[in-house]
């Protein structure tokens, strides 16, 4: 089982936002989440990488454990699970005044995760596989949507992650680009689990190996 969430709460303001969540994921599943504006979708996924934690509950990464009714207090388990668990952020969060092939390698060097000839190599790598190859010394304002968006995934691959989020991938691309992620996102499933939020329904209905609606599992118990 590569994701296993329980009776996860998390109130912001006196408004509680989830609310018992209970979720698995196994690896090799496209698990789609669905539902209204506010109901919590994101939070959940930032609770997922420790970007927001949760006042209560439990949740696992491949069976480590990041928070059980506290954060791991652990520095090099907290590591080790940062790296398996990816996000593609709506907006790409690419650094801009740094090229493509940096937004890719800058992580993992910094924390010296690899050296800079395997760095480069495997960024080149990803690059290739996501026909980015020649855009590799460009930076991202001189990139399409789409593109930005390889470049994002491509730099959450960089640290193998087990599983691999995304909030709302589709939102901002054409249909040629949604096309595009498609095979990318088959390709992704091979070699981990990926969850992702969407409001596209038929994006959605394609892509998913399974669907879940926020309200069926975000229920006080
Ligand atoms: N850091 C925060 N501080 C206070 N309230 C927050 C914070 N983050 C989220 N919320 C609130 O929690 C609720 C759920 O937000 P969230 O972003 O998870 O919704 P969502 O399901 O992703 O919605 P959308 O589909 O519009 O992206 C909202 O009411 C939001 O205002
Ligand atoms: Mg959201």
């Amino acid at each position: 089982m590569s994701i296993l969430i329980e009776n996860c709460c998390k109130t912001f303001r006196s408004v509680p936002v989830l609310k018992n969540v209970s979720l698995q994921i196994d690896d090799h599943e496209i698990v789609v989440l669905m539902g209204p504006s506010g109901c919590g979708k994101t939070t959940l996924i930032r609770c997922l990488c420790d970007l927001e934690t949760p006042d209560s509950g439990r949740i696992m990464i491949h069976g480590k454990t990041l928070f059980d009714q506290q954060k791991t207090q652990d520095k090099a388990l907290l590591k080790q699970i940062h790296q398996e668990v990816g996000l593609v952020f709506q907006n790409y969060q690419l650094f801009p005044h740094r090229t493509v092939l940096q937004n890719l390698c800058d992580a993992v060097l910094y924390q010296r995760l690899l050296s800079r000839d395997e760095a480069h190599k495997k960024a080149l790598a990803l690059l290739s596989q996501l026909q980015l190859l020649e855009k590799a010394d460009v930076y991202p304002s001189e990139l399409s949507g789409g593109q930005k968006q390889r470049v994002a995934i491509a730099r959450a691959c960089m640290l193998k992650p087990r599983i691999l989020c995304f909030d709302e991938p589709t939102s901002a691309l054409d249909q040629a680009s949604i096309q595009q992620l498609f095979p990318i996102l088959q390709r992704l499933r091979e070699s981990m689990a990926v969850l992702i939020i969407t409001h596209d329904q038929e994006f959605g209905k394609q892509i998913a190996t399974r669907t879940i609606l926020m309200k069926e599992i975000n229920a006080v118990s």
